[in-house]
């Protein structure tokens, strides 16, 4: 991307906070009476986490790890890198994976791979976001907020070149 500007405002803080709600309270019901183990993919899952946390009523404890897909910008080299690990073991625990976005799966790929050889109990996705039609590889979250279309989307924990992480709402950007 050269020249930008932000496009329409896609989702409201007030749509977010609603569909957030609705997915604590399906979590709630899915995991009824056992604690989950929440790791949280920084740095754009953050907003969503600590959020939908406060809507789901089980035990939770919160984890976070780092990853990076290589490349820059827009695009991903499919190429991941583990740059901050969790501070816990997972094994036997119920494990709830909170992504920010899926665009190609491959990070998210990765990480799963990489967390079944830790022995969690169980192990699933919940992405704030989900773009399908850019995916390279079969995955699909167990929760997902909302299904967006092939845009470059910016806020409520999702950046371009690490700004715009704080907007309240969901906007895209478009190349003028
Ligand atoms: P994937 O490996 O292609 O699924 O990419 C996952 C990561 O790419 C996400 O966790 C985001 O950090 C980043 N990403 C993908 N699409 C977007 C977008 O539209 N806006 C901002 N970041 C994005
Ligand atoms: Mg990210």
């Amino acid at each position: 991307m050269n020249q930008i500007k932000f496009g329409e405002i896609m989702l409201t803080e007030e749509a977010i906070q609603k569909r957030v709600k609705e997915l604590g309270a399906q979590i709630t019901k899915d995991y009824e009476g056992e604690e989950i183990f929440v790791i949280c993919i920084l740095r754009g899952a953050c907003f969503f986490t600590t959020d939908l946390l406060k809507r789901i009523e089980n035990n939770v404890i919160i984890d976070f790890m780092a990853v990076t897909s290589y490349g820059s910008e827009t695009k991903t080299s499919g190429v991941v890198k583990i740059i901050k690990d969790l501070d816990t073991p997972i094994d036997e625990k119920h494990v709830l994976i909170i992504e920010d976005i899926v665009d190609t799966g491959l990070t998210l790929h990765y990480l799963m791979d990489n967390l079944k050889t830790r022995n969690p109990k169980s192990l699933k996705i919940c992405t704030l976001l989900d773009k399908p039609e850019r995916r390279k590889i079969d995955i699909e979250a167990d929760y997902t907020g909302f299904v967006v279309d092939n845009r470059f989307i910016v806020g409520y924990g999702l950046d371009y070149q690490q700004k715009y992480r704080n907007l309240p709402y969901i906007t895209c950007l478009e190349e003028v």
